[in-house]
């Protein structure tokens, strides 16, 4: 798993308990996962088409770096699954943990297209190290 990106939590992140809200997570790690989807399958859109539970670990708080870590687990001619941790960076403290999240790769008409990571390719257990 490769922890590529880093978030701040700030008071604009924070529920009402003073945690960081988990619907703010979510757009975070479907930000990330969706670029890392596109880089890995050498697309330029992809789309989210299925994320599975979200496992919240452990609150996060004000102050705190969370860091977003994404794994390629499968690919099917147009999808890229992957899965996902967010930890805190400093104790690596798991803040949340998504098993399955599919992208699917479309061309410039909203159309489901190929991509470069292929069933059967190596690269689709092995994550490209370009992005
Ligand atoms: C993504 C979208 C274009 C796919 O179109 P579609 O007609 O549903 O596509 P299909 O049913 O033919 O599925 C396309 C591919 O996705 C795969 N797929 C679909 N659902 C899947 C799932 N839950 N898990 C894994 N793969 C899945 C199919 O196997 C197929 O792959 P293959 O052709 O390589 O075998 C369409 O569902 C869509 O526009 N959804 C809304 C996306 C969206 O708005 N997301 C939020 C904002 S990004």
């Amino acid at each position: 798993m490769r922890f590529l990106s880093r978030r701040l939590v700030m008071p604009i992140h924070l529920n009402s308990r003073g945690t960081l809200f988990g619907g703010q997570l979510l757009a975070w790690i479907d930000e990330e996962a969706s670029v890392y989807a596109a880089i890995q399958s050498g697309t330029d859109l992809v789309l989210t088409k299925y994320i599975s539970e979200m496992d919240f670990k452990s609150p996060a708080y004000n102050g705190e770096v969370v860091e977003i870590g994404m794994e390629v687990t499968g690919s099917t001619r147009v999808s890229v699954t992957l899965c996902c941790t967010v930890r805190e960076a400093r104790t690596k403290r798991n803040i949340v943990t998504i098993d399955r999240m599919v992208f699917i790769a479309i061309d410039e008409k909203g159309r489901p297209t190929r991509h470069a990571l292929g069933p059967g390719s190596s690269e689709a257990s092995q994550d490209h190290h370009d992005g």
